[in-house]
């Protein structure tokens, strides 16, 4: 029997075929690199000391996708595999829609095909789109404010569909704040393919040296230093709540969404502060205007995962900052 993880050489599906198989989960994995790099495979096998099943290939590729249910025992999924990039995607719609969308199709169809119907799907908070409030609730209103969160919504859609035509499906929406950090060991961690988008590799790559300076998005926001706000959480902690999220479609029918936060907010000069003081280093920075799109507070209210899924994020924002340091000093 064994946990089919899709995209899992990326940040988030490496960390989290860790903590599969540090819970002896047998565990396969299909990715084609798009947004990682092979070395991952034998960085995983060295942190664990265990192997896993590998298939080098598209998740949308509905032939592979067979080959790997007949070779194996799957009896879950977890679905990382997608474009992740929204600015991207908004230069990119068409490509975002028929990737992404394709792709979970793909999985959903196959797994039908096979009787296997426990999915755990790799959602994000922006679904919330620009929310009204803080803290973020799973009750909270959906909507999308670029293709990419476009795209996660309507697998979101589809799979709450799915359950309603359906009731033998068991299906986890898990809606990510803002995953950093790395894990302990520095020898996996966020190492995007192409030019970084999100905060924390920005930081990287300046503190590195391999950029002048970060560009602070604004600071007339209505906060207490005007940076905007939001829920960082430390890869390792989102890692730990695929391994609840198994659990809980191993038991419960229906398609549920859970918030996978800290349920606290940090803002863009408080993260650029921690990281200088834990690591030691300086992050230049100028303020420049505002990014279109971008809440000035976002953070979750996690206690429903919490309490169902018995998970809750343990490292704080200094451990974030230093891990994700330390895989950069690593390399
Ligand atoms: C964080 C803060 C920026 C870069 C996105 C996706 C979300 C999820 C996480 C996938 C914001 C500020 C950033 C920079 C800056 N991804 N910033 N200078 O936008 O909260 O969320 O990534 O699921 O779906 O929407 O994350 O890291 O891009 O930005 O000032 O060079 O850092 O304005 O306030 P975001 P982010």
């Amino acid at each position: 029997m064994a946990v089919l993880v899709t995209g899992g050489t990326g940040f988030i599906g490496s960390h989290t075929v860790v903590e599969l198989l540090n819970a002896d989960e047998d565990v396969i994995v299909i990715d084609n690199f798009f947004n990682s790099k092979p070395g991952v495979i034998n960085a995983v096998q060295d942190i664990t000391g265990k192997g896993f099943g590998f298939y080098e290939g598209d998740a949308a590729d509905k032939e592979l996708l067979r080959k790997i249910f007949r070779e194996n025992f799957i009896e879950e999924v977890i679905h990382f595999a997608g474009y992740k990039a929204v600015g991207e995607s908004c230069e990119k719609p068409i490509m975002y829609y028929r990737n992404n969308i394709d792709t979970a199709l793909a999985v959903l169809e196959v797994m039908e095909e096979f009787g296997c119907r426990r999915f755990v799907f790799s959602s994000s908070a922006t679904v919330y789109g620009i929310p009204e409030k803080v803290p973020v609730t799973e009750e909270f209103p959906l909507s999308s404010i670029n293709p990419y969160g476009s795209t996660k919504l309507m697998i979101e859609n589809m799979c709450r569909e799915l359950c309603r035509a359906d009731e033998r499906w068991s299906i986890a929406l898990l809606r990510y704040f803002n995953p950093i950090g790395a894990h302990e060991s520095g020898k996996i961690g966020e190492d995007p393919n192409g030019i970084p988008n999100n905060l924390m590799p920005i930081i990287l790559k300046v503190a590195s040296g391999k950029s002048p300076n970060l560009s602070v998005f604004g600071n007339d926001y209505p906060t207490p230093d005007g940076t905007c706000i939001r829920d960082y959480i430390h890869v390792v902690d989102l890692a730990k709540g695929h391994l609840a999220a198994i659990d809980s479609v191993r038991n419960k029918k229906g398609a549920v969404p859970y918030n996978l936060g800290t349920g606290k907010g940090y803002s863009v000069l408080e993260i650029i502060n921690a990281f200088e003081k834990v690591n030691g280093v300086k992050v230049p920075y100028v303020i420049a205007g505002r990014r279109a799109g971008d809440a000035a507070k976002c953070y979750s209210d996690p206690s429903k995962a919490n309490k169902e899924l018995k998970w809750k994020a343990e490292k704080g924002i200094e451990q974030m900052c230093r891990d994700a340091w330390n895989f950069v000093k690593n390399r």
